[in-house]
């Protein structure tokens, strides 16, 4: 994908009694991803979905999706996840022992290979293993839950890889996920990010379409100020 910013509706704060209509209205607003909240109960303290729903999600939609694991043990699942119809996957750099080998196993099994970074992991953690992720997901709440507030320092991370990435000459994406909404969405986009990840600035707002459309065009004007 393109460096266009671009928002990518989270679907835990979908009704999820009916997730292909969900699908369709941020569709309509010009999203080009759905973003999959993945939890296990271990890793953080609330429980979501697995690989049947991402299948679900799969047959009803042309929409990439974008999985997101909080989950313990990531290796396990992966292949499953991409198989239901994943098109990019990202861990936890926290949950991850060998995450050489995860990312490897990720690309291995037909996905974009990302790594999350809780608010209080430093980037420098990644520094070896930058030139091999398609993307870093730098959380901006403490994962867990959707509607929580947007935790302003996590903005210096952004702006740290955005640097990095330039300095090194790579390509990955940047994706900042967690209280995002109109207020704070141009701030982000100017720090670096490329896709950002809302929830509940869009699937509770009246209409989730215009709410897409709105923060999509906040984010890339923002994006274009910046070069
Ligand atoms: C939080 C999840 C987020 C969440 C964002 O643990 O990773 O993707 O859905 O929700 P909002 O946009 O409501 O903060
Ligand atoms: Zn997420």
């Amino acid at each position: 994908m393109s460096r266009v910013a671009e928002i990518f509706p989270s679907i835990l704060s979908a009704n999820m009694a009916r997730l292909g209509e969900e699908m369709e209205k941020v569709k309509a607003g010009g999203a080009k991803a759905i973003h999959v909240d993945v939890m296990d109960g271990h890793f953080v303290p609330n429980i979501t979905i697995g690989p049947p729903v991402v299948s679900s999600l799969r047959s009803a939609t042309d929409l990439l999706l974008d999985v997101h694991l909080m989950i313990e043990d990531p290796d396990r699942y992966i292949a499953d996840f991409v198989r239901a119809g994943a098109d990019m996957v990202s861990v936890h750099q926290e949950a991850v022992v060998h995450l050489d080998r995860t990312l490897g196993l990720i690309r291995s099994s037909g996905a974009e290979a990302g790594v999350a970074l809780n608010p209080a992991t430093p980037v420098e953690t990644l520094s070896v293993v930058l030139d091999t992720v398609d993307f870093v997901l730098v959380m901006s709440v403490n994962p867990g839950f959707g509607g929580q507030s947007f935790l302003p320092y996590t903005l210096n991370k952004v702006r740290q890889l955005d640097r990095l990435r330039q300095e090194r000459g790579l390509d990955y994406h940047i994706e900042v996920d967690g209280g995002l909404k109109p207020d704070n969405i141009t701030e982000v986009a100017r720090a670096g990010a490329d896709w950002m990840v809302a929830g509940s600035s869009v699937f509770h707002s009246k209409d989730a379409r215009q709410a897409v459309v709105e923060m999509r065009r906040l984010a890339q004007e923002a994006t274009l100020s910046r070069i």
